[in-house]
């Protein structure tokens, strides 16, 4: 059965998006103030052969093109799927389309862009449809929340950033009860740290 996981670039106390800009109510384009959180991307001398455009180091590429190829559809939640321009109306992956998770209702979906408004396990089953024996990704902190709160995320990879931003949006909101996780690769590279953890039994509590 293919895997569900999420990989995300986070400061070290625990945002994925920075602070709001100067007068703004809500973020225009994902990261508020923090494109320090992606330098990572762009920093090294190796292409990815994954994401046209991206240069890693070495360390960081090896594990990025291994994750992002696994991953055969991706799960959005709204919030990050307005942050991003909607993703163009396609995907904010080469090949796999983009499952969106809301409660309203999306005016212009993309063709690559699978609507869901009935939960989160529904949306996870239609990525898994749609990845077939590839794997699932997950975008979004309170996406990732509601999933490992449901019991469907298999792992957590952190790309750890160096940085204390101090405001923004969390990875992690509150869950209902503790979830225990197994280090599976600690791997350190230039400008980020990629966490890698198995969630234990695939769920919450125990
Ligand atoms: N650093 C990174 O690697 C990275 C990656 C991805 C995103 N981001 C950033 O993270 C921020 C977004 O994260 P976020 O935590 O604020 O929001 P999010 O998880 O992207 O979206 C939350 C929204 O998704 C829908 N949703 C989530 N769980 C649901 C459920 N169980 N049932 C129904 N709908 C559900 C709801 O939409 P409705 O309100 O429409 O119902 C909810 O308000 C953006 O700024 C984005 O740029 C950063």
């Amino acid at each position: 059965m293919s895997k569900v996981f999420t990989g995300l670039a986070v400061s070290v106390d625990g945002y994925i998006s920075g602070k709001l800009p100067e007068g703004a109510e809500e973020f225009g384009s994902g990261l508020g103030d923090a494109p320090t959180l992606f330098d990572w991307y762009f920093d090294g001398d190796t292409p990815s052969e994954v994401f046209d455009g991206f240069k890693l180091s070495e360390p960081s590429a090896r594990f990025f093109d291994t994750i992002a190829s696994r991953i055969g559809a991706i799960v959005a939640g709204r919030t990050t799927y307005e942050h991003s321009g909607r993703f163009g109306g396609g995907s904010p992956h080469p090949t796999a389309p983009m499952v969106l998770l809301t409660r309203r209702p999306v005016p212009e979906a993309g063709d690559r862009q699978t609507v869901i408004t009935t939960g989160v396990e529904d949306a996870i089953a239609a990525a898994r449809e749609i990845a077939g024996n590839k794997d699932v990704g997950l975008m979004g902190g309170g996406l990732v929340s509601s999933a490992l709160a449901a019991g469907l995320v298999d792992e957590v990879i952190l790309h750890q950033v160096p940085i204390l931003l101090g405001k923004g949006r969390r990875f992690f909101n509150e869950l209902p009860e503790h979830v225990e996780l197994r280090l599976l690769q600690a791997i350190p590279a230039p400008g980020v740290t990629h966490l890698h953890y198995g969630v234990e039994r695939g769920g919450v509590g125990r």
